[in-house]
């Protein structure tokens, strides 16, 4: 039977600690950490996100700053409200909302915003960064998982990792945090021969490839570690992962649930990110 990884539960322990160390922070210097959000268009779901954003960085008490703008913004107008922020001194993070409505060019976008306020960690500096082991800051998602592991108290060194799916904000950058702590890192893709025989090497195993269900009991090995990153809907609504649950559980010896695992985990380490960017602004200004 495998235990239950509660990301909700450990997301909000490091909210707490956050909480705490901001608070440190500002009685220390009377510097408030910032973050800038910036969404472009009117997605349904960019726009839940941003609020939980904007409500993540109040609970712990950051600044937080919104700019909504309409899906007619140029790529000028967009670009200049990131330059002005870059040279706002006062603004520790800033984050472009992804998907950007047809015609603004993401990749411009994610080059423009200055490296040390990058806390979705998606500047190519960033990225080099991450896979050359130097950077504090990494992305999102994968610092999630990295987590949920060491919430299992089970040592990444040693291990066989698999990480299915290959994705410049998953799959990749996590491959490279999990070859930082000496897993021994397989990266699985559509073109992967005998999926389940790779799978079933893994002590460790994280599907990220968005499609429901394709993890089954049978791929898992006894006593592995399976963490799902997938978030797909079902046909009748419900939200459900890319590991089957239901055969995978009795398999694994700690496994995530979906909703409930990974999803909480991106916007604490986000938190995280900001407030490692904010210390060291303050570092860089002396204080
Ligand atoms: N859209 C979906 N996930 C993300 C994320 O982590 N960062 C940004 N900027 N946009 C997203």
């Amino acid at each position: 039977m495998g235990q239950i990884i509660d990301g909700k539960a450990i997301s909000a322990s490091v909210r707490a600690q956050l909480k705490r160390e901001t608070e440190l922070l500002i009685g220390q210097t009377g510097y408030t950490p910032a973050l800038a959000v910036i969404l472009v268009g009117d997605d349904p779901a960019s726009a839940v996100y941003v609020r939980n954003k904007q409500r993540a960085c109040a609970e712990i008490g950051f600044r937080a700053l919104e700019y909504r703008l309409p899906a007619s913004t140029s790529q000028k107008e967009l670009d200049d409200l990131i330059d002005a922020l870059n040279a706002d001194d006062t603004v520790d993070g800033i984050l472009v909302q992804l998907p950007l409505p047809h015609g603004l060019d993401e990749q411009s976008v994610l080059l423009r915003i200055r490296p040390d306020k990058d806390v979705d960690c998606f500047h190519p500096y960033n990225v080099g960064r991450v896979m050359t082991g130097k950077s504090r800051l990494a992305p999102c998602t994968p610092m999630g998982v990295m987590e949920l592991i060491h919430s299992t108290g089970v040592d990444v060194a040693g291990k066989e990792c698999v990480v299915i799916g290959r994705s410049n904000i998953v799959g990749k950058p996590l491959s490279m945090l999990l070859l930082r702590e000496n897993g021994t890192v397989t990266v699985c893709h559509s073109k992967t021969r005998d999926l389940g025989a790779v799978c079933r090497r893994a002590d460790i195993l994280v599907a990220a490839v968005g499609r429901a269900g394709l993890i089954t009991g049978d791929m898992i090995k006894p006593g592995a570690v399976v963490i799902d990153v997938g978030i797909n809907r079902t046909p009748d609504g419900k939200l459900t992962g890319d590991v089957d649950f239901a055969t995978a559980e009795p398999v694994a010896s700690y496994i995530t649930p979906v909703p409930g695992g990974v999803g909480p985990m991106t916007i604490a380490m986000l938190m995280q990110n900001t407030l490692v960017a904010a210390k060291e602004h303050l570092a860089e200004k002396g204080k």
